[in-house]
């Protein structure tokens, strides 16, 4: 399989977070996705959470608006979200699972547990020519569930992965055989494949080497380097390992 670039989404949720802590005007994840489009980001993801407690509806309409770069929408499946997105009209939406007690999105979504909801929930999303990808874990049933519900693509959640990583356990390499696995399979049928939760510079080139992988979702590792070296320098320092891993 030929090897192209993998597209970089940046999550830019947490600049949001750092603004609300504050209850200020800065700083703005508008400027943010300006940045990460002069840094060679190739799109910006962006979580509306039901309790708003980073990105807010003002931000997704601001980021539509201006269309800085395509806008990846991760919402949960509820009326609310799928309003907002039929109105929005993101380029894509990514349906995640979402708790609210919950720190970050805990594990996939169980397609295979909501088929016929969650095939009507996409269905008007669809309609507006809005890509539909879904929040999963690396399992085939899960891939398929996905693929005959008439989802666009899976972003095949890695927080499993980057936990045993980050703790040095070398159950890792099991992990990755089984998201790669997962990715092939997905492809195969006809899936396009996303990947992201928690990656970091260090365990990103391990993701990257997964061929049939097209595009990565990173947050929360970009925005706590951009501390010291700045959004733009942690843009470049992201992309350029994921580069290195890949050719
Ligand atoms: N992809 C999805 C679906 C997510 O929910 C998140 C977290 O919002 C990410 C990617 C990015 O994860 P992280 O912030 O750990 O890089």
């Amino acid at each position: 399989m030929r090897l192209d670039e993998i597209r970089l989404g940046v999550n830019i949720d947490h600049i949001a977070t750092v603004r609300n802590a504050r209850g200020t005007s800065y700083p703005d994840p508008l400027m943010a996705a300006k940045i990460v489009k002069e840094a060679g980001g190739d799109g910006i993801t962006a979580h509306l959470r039901e309790d708003r407690r980073h990105i807010v509806d003002q931000d997704i309409s601001g980021l539509k608006q201006q269309n800085i770069l395509p806008l990846n929408l991760e919402m949960a499946v509820t009326n609310e979200m799928q309003k907002i997105a039929l109105d929005i009209v993101p380029n894509a939406v990514c349906l995640v699972p979402e708790k609210r007690e919950e720190r970050t999105t805990e594990g996939g979504l169980d397609v295979c547990k909501k088929i016929s909801s969650l095939r009507s929930f996409i269905e008007p999303i669809k309609q507006k020519d809005i890509r539909v990808s879904l929040f999963i874990e690396p399992s085939e049933q899960q891939i398929d569930a996905a693929k005959s519900i008439g989802a666009d693509i899976i972003e095949l959640h890695t927080g499993y992965f980057c936990d045993l990583y980050e703790k040095n356990d070398k159950n890792y390499i099991e992990v990755i055989k089984t998201l790669e696995k997962a990715a092939k399979y997905a492809f195969k049928i006809g899936l396009e494949v996303h990947a992201g939760h928690g990656l970091t510079t260090e365990s990103v080139g391990y993701i990257s080497k997964i061929c049939e992988i097209k595009e990565l979702n990173i947050g929360h590792a970009i925005i706590s380097d951009s501390i010291f070296m700045g959004l733009r320098g942690a843009i470049e320092t992201m992309k350029q390992k994921i580069k290195e891993a890949r050719f």
